[in-house]
């Protein structure tokens, strides 16, 4: 199976946080949610897919959690900076004699990147409570991440999406 076979058979389109997306569910339940503050879907779940031109899911921070899935290819390294800002690292995969986990949670407040440093493609899953909305997702900027992450900067920088 090769990326290109993917991104045609699952339907994946560009994604603005980088690599590709489809969503394939979208609860038609809706919730109010304190966390949101407004009604939303009560999940949704997308394939998403990093690849050798597109290898990397650029800094970014949700309201809601969301459940990595691993389904196939190669690893995938995740970079998670929690409220109190240290820097996580931890890579989702099969391998579990190399530590690597099949499923990741990032709690909504994280922010979060990943990147794909070996391989061809790795296709994940991606569940998302409350259901992904836009309004919910910010994009990193450079110099808010300079401000707020001075001691762990050069770390993150590749991982920040240019003249965002
Ligand atoms: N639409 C655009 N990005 C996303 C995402 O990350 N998750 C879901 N469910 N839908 C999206």
């Amino acid at each position: 199976m090769h990326k290109n076979d993917l991104i045609q058979q699952l339907s994946l389109q560009s994604h603005p946080e980088g690599g590709y997306y489809s969503e394939i569910y979208r609860s038609g339940m809706m919730i109010e949610t304190d966390r949101v503050g407004q009604q939303r879907s009560a999940m949704t779940s997308i394939y998403y897919l990093l690849t050798d031109d597109s290898p990397i899911d650029y800094f970014h921070i949700n309201k809601s959690d969301i459940m990595h899935y691993f389904h196939l290819g190669s690893p995938v390294t995740y970079f998670l900076i929690p409220p109190d800002g240290t820097l996580q690292k931890c890579k989702l995969g099969l391998d579990l004699t190399k530590g690597e986990v099949p499923q990741l949670l990032v709690p909504g407040g994280y922010w979060k990147a990943a990147v794909l440093e070996e391989g061809e493609f790795g296709l994940l899953g991606e569940g998302v409570a409350p259901g992904f909305d836009f309004r919910d997702m910010k994009l990193g900027k450079d110099e808010d991440f300079r401000q707020q992450f001075p001691h762990i900067w050069d770390q993150l920088v590749p991982y920040i999406k240019s003249g965002y």
